[in-house]
């Protein structure tokens, strides 16, 4: 059995809960988008071909702003190819995932379904193949209320509101030698500035983010951030994060540690942007967008097929089986401890998009012509949605540590924790990392006076004790949440037992004490 002493105290907080940090992302690559939430004459189609099993799923998932539509593949976009009569629109080779696009979904079909999920759009544009000129046009397009050929163009395909976007990345993974059109920290710079700029002419009201490093390993990490901020901190409110995890060759202590790794990205990227604000005398902060983050088993398995490297191109296909992964019971609890590290991060994280939403490493998987179900990794993202609310509590966290190669000495225990004041609850979120050990947890709740436990929940390895145990289209229930029998609530006392790798989440009526 190991320890853990988590105090929170009522006066200190991080600042309210960003809705947006609950953000995904919709990519045309692979089934997210044709078979994923968009199947035409599937049995649970509506009349524009939305999936609404998947939709419901999606709306359970608890999803606040989605980015569309990639990823690598906007890179060689042209946002005209999505929209007008379906019948007119071009079929192309999309060269970031080897595959035909047919264009039948674009930015009309998008905004319906957004509107049908209630989520925030985050339209990314192209700034690989394209620049300022398309940039500028797409906003025209979707925002520009009307009376002129771009805006009456968007009436006359069918959309006579505009569509108000506010969230825009500029370009995707621009320090990526993969990305289409990939380029220096001041050839993206300048571009970014630019296009920003131009943008921002059409509609001042928008909010910009500037892409910023694919992860934390790349050889222009911090140098990226400062080259590319010293030419848009005016234009922008953001730069991007991005990053993947993944249990390599058996080191598992590592990546149940993956949330040090999240912390340190998050971390060193603030200490860049403020490094940007101090030196050039700047008055605002850029706030960061971690605008994909998942687990992702990008290391080559047997039998994977994955278009994006060259040694598996083969034929060129319409929408092909891509990246998808089957999350077991430990890729739940490590997307537990990203989310706490972003909710932990929130006055300076206030964007986060899990990628991607349906089948391509997704916690929402479906069939052509076959059910939808939840993956392992849906249970903490639904249910931090759902319960964090209000502030985001500081949390001071006394653990017994364990050993990884990675990042040397880890806390077992993994916590955030957040309080609404106008529903009197607090909500944690906790994970114990212990592949063995249960871990018995011990928090003091300064300033609160809880009544009662209102919710108790566990993720944790199915009675076979198989922590690879995962959900599949036969058995859709296997690992999901089941009540935390160990949970109990004195006054201002919390006590909870973890069992053995898992995630649990336990929310407490509480009033000022
Ligand atoms: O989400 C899958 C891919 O990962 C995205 O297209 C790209 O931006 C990242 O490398």
């Amino acid at each position: 059995m190991s320890r853990a002493t988590i105090t929170v105290d009522r006066d200190f907080t991080v600042g309210p809960v960003p809705r947006r940090l609950f953000g995904n992302f919709v990519e045309h690559m692979g089934r997210c988008v044709y078979t994923g939430i968009y199947e035409p004459g599937h049995p649970d189609a509506d009349e524009n071909g939305y999936r609404l099993d998947v939709l419901d799923l999606v709306k359970e998932l608890g999803v606040s702003v989605v980015r569309y539509p990639g990823g690598n593949f906007v890179s060689g976009y042209n946002w005209e190819d999505g929209v007008g009569p379906v019948d007119q629109r071009p079929r192309r080779l999309d060269g970031a995932w080897h595959t035909v696009e047919t264009n039948a979904f674009g930015l009309h079909e998008f905004a319906g379904w957004a509107e049908k999920a209630n989520v925030e759009i985050m339209e990314a544009i192209n700034l690989g193949t394209r620049g300022v000129d398309a940039a500028r046009e797409l906003v025209e397009y979707a925002n520009h209320p009307g009376g002129t050929y771009l805006s009456d163009l968007r009436k006359k395909n069918g959309a006579s509101d505009p569509f108000g976007i506010k969230l825009w990345c500029l370009g995707n993974e621009m320090d990526g030698p993969w990305q289409i059109g990939h380029k220096t920290a001041d050839e993206y710079g300048r571009l970014a500035q630019e296009a920003g700029k131009a943008m921002r002419l059409v509609d001042p009201s928008i909010e910009l983010v500037a892409s910023g490093s694919s992860n934390r390993g790349m050889p222009t990490f911090g140098e990226w951030e400062q080259t590319v901020l010293g030419h848009t901190y005016d234009v922008v409110d953001y730069v991007s994060l991005h990053a993947y995890y993944e249990e390599k060759d058996g080191d598992v202590a590592s990546f149940l540690a993956s949330g040090v790794d999240m912390d340190l990205f998050i971390d060193g990227v603030i200490a860049t942007a403020d490094s940007v604000r101090a030196r050039g005398k700047h008055s605002k902060f850029i706030n960061l967008s971690f605008d994909e983050w998942n687990v992702w088993y990008q290391t080559a398995r047997e039998g994977d097929d994955m278009p994006g490297t060259i040694e598996a191109r083969g034929e060129w296909h319409e929408h092909p089986r891509i990246i998808e992964d089957e999350y077991n019971v430990t890729d739940a609890v490590v997307v537990g401890t990203l989310l706490n590290s972003l909710l932990r991060h929130g006055d300076r994280v206030s964007i986060a998009n899990q990628a991607q939403l349906v089948n391509v490493i997704a916690p929402i998987r479906s069939e052509e012509n076959g059910p939808a179900w939840r993956q392992s990794i849906f249970w903490p993202f639904a249910r931090m949605s759902e319960l964090a609310r209000g502030e985001i509590l500081r949390l001071s966290v006394t653990s017994d540590r364990y050993e990884t190669a990675k990042f040397g000495d880890t806390d077992l225990v993994d916590a955030s924790a957040t309080w609404d004041e106008e529903s009197g609850r607090v909500a944690f979120f906790f994970a114990n990392r212990g592949l063995d050990e249960a871990a018995d947890v011990e928090v003091n709740l300064r300033g609160f006076d809880a009544s009662r436990i209102t919710r108790a929940e566990v993720l944790e390895i199915p009675e076979n004790g198989d922590r690879f145990a995962t959900n599949n289209e036969q058995s859709q229930d296997r690992v999901g949440l089941t009540p935390l029998a160990s949970a109990a609530v004195d006054g201002g006392t919390l006590r909870v037992s973890l069992p053995a790798l898992s995630w649990a989440v336990v929310e407490l009526e509480v009033s000022k004490a």
